[in-house]
């Protein structure tokens, strides 16, 4: 039988560099002779794709909070299946942008949903979660800044506070989840912040 993938997940507010660490880590454990496969939240499958569209539209300005989270955990549902599950038994390494924490921090907390999201989410992912979480610590102000130059989604017009409150969140799950969660200061070089993750990373493998 082979070794299990390695499933890992990045996780931070909007512009906290998360893509380009992703790319630093992928060409690591490449280098190091494992397979890898790169994804994303929402997305990843031909029809989370699609509901990507759906949740993100700027003109959705109705969409209930409700709605918006089972949209997310949908989606989700459709990508463990697909791809990630696949993979990892299949002894791969997924390294994924964005997973049950950001609907843990976005819905759960953002948009005050509680409990729910987690029970839907365990629904979802048939109680897959990853094995460790980068999440990148960035004030929301400073999120705000790094990508200002950019056509926001309906995410990221949403104002300060529901960002602050996401931020909280993000700040709670990695007290609930030390073991899983690490967080790193964003606002660090690209290469200290890949060296803390390489650092994990060494011991994890
Ligand atoms: P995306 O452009 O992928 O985010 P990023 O800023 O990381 O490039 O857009 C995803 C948006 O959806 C982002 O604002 C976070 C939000 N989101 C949730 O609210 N809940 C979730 O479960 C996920 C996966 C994302």
């Amino acid at each position: 039988m082979k070794k299990r993938g390695l499933f890992i997940t990045f996780e931070g507010p909007d512009g906290s560099g998360k893509t380009t660490q992703i790319h630093l880590l992928k060409e690591w454990l490449e280098a190091k002779g494992h397979h890898c496969v790169l994804s994303r939240e929402p997305g990843g499958t031909v029809i989370s794709e699609k509901i990507r569209e759906i949740i993100l539209d700027k003109e959705h300005k109705e969409m209930d909070p409700r709605a918006e989270a089972l949209l997310y955990a949908a989606a989700r549902a459709q990508h463990v299946a697909q791809v990630i599950e696949p993979a990892l038994t299949e002894g791969t390494m997924v390294i994924c942008d964005r997973f049950t924490d950001s609907s843990m921090a976005y819905q759960a907390y953002g948009r005050g949903l509680g409990e729910g999201v987690e029970v839907i989410n365990r629904f979802a992912t048939d109680g897959l979660g990853p094995d460790v979480t980068f999440l990148m610590r960035l004030a929301p102000s400073e999120g705000k800044n790094r990508i200002s130059g950019r056509e926001n989604d309906r995410m990221e017009l949403e104002k300060l506070d529901f960002h602050e409150r996401v931020y909280e969140g993000y700040k709670a799950l990695e007290r609930d989840y030390p073991d899983r969660i690490i967080g790193i200061d964003a606002s660090g070089t690209i290469e200290a912040i890949h060296q803390v993750i390489v650092k994990r990373m060494e011991e994890l493998l």
